[in-house]
């Protein structure tokens, strides 16, 4: 099989969808690096105490930083100077970025979890990274946060990077899903898994059933569908979880299966759910529903979610389309 990279993959994308313009194009490649210099510091994680990631002071008397500041810092710092950007929001940061009017901007808007599934960091256990490109509307000046806070349906490009036994790269641009991984003898990612499709109905379910007692009876009952020799499989679904939606998604993506956060009563103040919109629903939505899947809040599609905040968290479940139907069915009656 002759090896594709991500960019000339793109520009054969670039003729056929609208969105995948040159310079989301360049966006991405600007991305891609980062990833990379992530993906080189994820590989040594497992020597966090050796090398000292640990956000102590290091022998040079400088604070190290843990692995998801650094990321955080790796992305910011590069994507402010790829001169394709106005804006950019992080999971990290509480506010809105705006680049610094000392270097080039472009009309993108860039979203991102730097590292999704941190808990998994200090455990060997695969972790990610997730980003949303959005273009803006207006034309120049400071970026307002009403700018940035567009329904998912609005982006141009979204996907993630998978810190796994093998770094990946999967993105959409609204032309179908394709999956890439990285070839650390070349340190290009190579076309591995292109045109990505998730079955129709899957096999697996995450969940973090810990949270029980804190669900809704619908909730309660979706789970229990899930797991009874009544569903539409006649047998129960595999349980699968990981801890970290990248890896949880990108294997339900492959094998088929549903991934599923719903709100909880755990926490008063995180009422509507766990999972933010902005930086991990609507991202991994554009992706699932590019391969053929769904992702819903357990009424409403994710993508036609109007944000209010930058920051807002909503229930997602997201996978293989005749489970999530059936997840809808069971909130829609009751
Ligand atoms: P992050 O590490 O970016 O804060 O995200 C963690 C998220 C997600 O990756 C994962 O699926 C979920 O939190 C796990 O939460 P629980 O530990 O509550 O199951
Ligand atoms: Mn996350
Ligand atoms: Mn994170």
């Amino acid at each position: 099989m002759p090896q594709v990279t991500v960019t000339e993959q793109l520009l054969i994308h670039q003729k056929e969808s609208p969105m995948a313009t040159g310079r989301v194009t360049r966006l991405l490649n600007e991305l891609i690096l980062a990833a990379k210099i992530i993906s080189r510091e994820v590989n040594k994680a497992g020597l966090a105490n050796v090398l000292g990631f640990t956000g102590e002071t290091n022998v040079q008397g400088e604070k190290v930083k843990k692995l998801d500041e650094f990321a955080n810092s790796v992305l910011i710092y590069r994507m402010e100077r790829s001169g394709l950007l106005c804006a950019i929001s992080s999971e990290e940061n509480a506010d809105l970025i705006q680049v610094p009017d000392n270097l080039r901007h472009g009309d993108y808007i860039l979203i991102f979890d730097p590292l999704d599934g941190s808990s998994n960091i200090d455990v060997n256990v695969s972790i990610g990274t997730i980003f949303s490109i959005f273009r803006r509307t207006k034309n120049n000046g400071p970026v307002s946060l009403e700018e940035v806070l567009h329904k998912g349906s609005e982006q141009v490009a979204a996907g993630y990077f998978l810190y796994g036994t093998s770094t990946m790269m999967v993105y959409t641009t609204g032309n179908g899903v394709h999956g890439f991984t990285l070839d650390p003898s070349v340190g290009e990612f190579l076309l591995s898994h292109p045109d990505m499709k998730i079955p129709e109905t899957g096999k697996v379910y995450s969940i973090n059933e810990g949270n029980h007692d804190y669900w809704d009876q619908p909730t309660r009952d979706i789970v229990s569908w899930f797991k009874s020799q009544d569903n539409h499989r006649k047998k129960p679904y595999t349980g699968r979880y990981i801890g970290s939606m990248v890896s949880d998604f990108h294997r339900n993506l492959i094998y088929g299966g549903v991934f599923m956060y719903p709100k909880d009563s755990k926490d008063s103040k995180l009422n509507s759910g766990k999972l933010r919109l902005m930086c991990e629903a609507n991202p991994m939505a554009f992706v699932i529903e590019q391969a053929g899947g769904l992702a819903t809040d357990g009424e409403k599609r994710i993508l036609d979610i109007e944000p209010h905040e930058l920051h807002q968290r909503v229930p997602l479940f997201i996978g293989s389309k005749n489970d999530v139907l059936k997840i809808m069915e069971i909130y829609g009656n009751n």
